[in-house]
């Protein structure tokens, strides 16, 4: 991964300067969830299922909200990070809440050298493989990662949102991983208020058939793939939202899909 190097050193740092200010937003509301809310969605609730007394590794957790969530929930979570200022917020919280998930700063490509161990369950979502550039090592890092029997689940922004320029007029990056970066520069963050210097962005945009390939090629089984024309999260421009809590762009409503969910299984040996 060395040419990719200097892009994850870019991005260590944007996700450094950007941790403080997600601490402070109404969007990640750490008052709330300190007193007991929970950061998880219906979604990845409902389709992960009971987690309690399973021990889970939670691929790029930024400040482990959602790590803490699963622990509160009954599970002896793990959660990993590329930016030490989300590790070392999400050590903080788990302090304060006298829970005892362990938080490791590490990128997910350099895993096997910073973390011992196989879990029951590994959980990464929203928001997490369009900042890796290689999905077939990405999927050798969740193989080794599993025990035999072992339940994989990601929920991810679909492929196709992130095909659309900013105001969803204009199909401007490509469905397909070039496995070039897409360079953004941008001063806000997806949370309220959340402004900083102009700063870059590398990512990769990883269509289905890739994301599912590289898991079956690593041997995972595929157990379901399901597709959601919206998002629990008012993080794209013009968005509505549905009577149950749900964003949709609204030029586009149901015609897009915004979200997609894969729960998939190491065999038995
Ligand atoms: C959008 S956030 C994840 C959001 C998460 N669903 C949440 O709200 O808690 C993306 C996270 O991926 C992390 N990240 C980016 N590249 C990474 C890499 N190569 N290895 C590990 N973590 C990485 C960033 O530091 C950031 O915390």
């Amino acid at each position: 991964m060395n040419n990719y190097e200097k892009y994850f050193e870019n991005n260590r740092q944007l996700w450094n300067k950007r941790t403080p200010l997600h601490r402070q937003s109404d969007f990640y509301n750490v008052p709330a969830f300190l007193e007991s809310r929970t950061s998880l969605n219906k979604i990845e609730l409902e389709e992960l299922g009971d987690v309690s007394g399973k021990s889970l590794l939670h691929l790029q957790c930024h400040f482990g909200q959602d790590t803490l969530s699963w622990a509160r929930l009954g599970a002896k979570a793990t959660g990993i990070d590329l930016s030490d200022a989300s590790i070392e917020e999400a050590s903080r919280l788990n302090q304060q809440l006298g829970l005892d998930v362990t938080f490791v700063q590490s990128n997910v490509y350099d895993l096997k050298e910073n973390l011992q161990g196989q879990f029951d369950v590994v959980f990464t979502s929203y928001g997490t493989i369009g900042w890796l550039p290689d999905l077939e090592k990405w999927a050798e890092i969740i193989h080794h990662f599993l025990k035999p029997g072992g339940t994989f689940y990601i929920v991810e922004f679909h492929p196709v949102a992130w095909m659309f320029d900013d105001d969803f007029q204009h199909i401007v990056y490509p469905y397909h991983n070039t496995f070039e970066p897409i360079v953004t520069e941008t001063e806000q963050s997806y949370t309220d208020g959340s402004n900083h210097e102009k700063l870059k962005e590398y990512g990769w945009n990883h269509g289905l058939g890739e994301v599912i390939s590289s898991l079956t090629t690593k041997g995972l089984r595929l157990e379901f793939l399901h597709e959601f024309p919206y998002s629990p999260y008012n993080i794209f421009r013009h968005m509505v939202q549905d009577e149950n809590g749900y964003w949709r762009i609204r030029h586009l409503e149901n015609k897009i899909p915004l979200l997609y969910s894969i729960k998939a299984t190491k065999p038995q040996e």
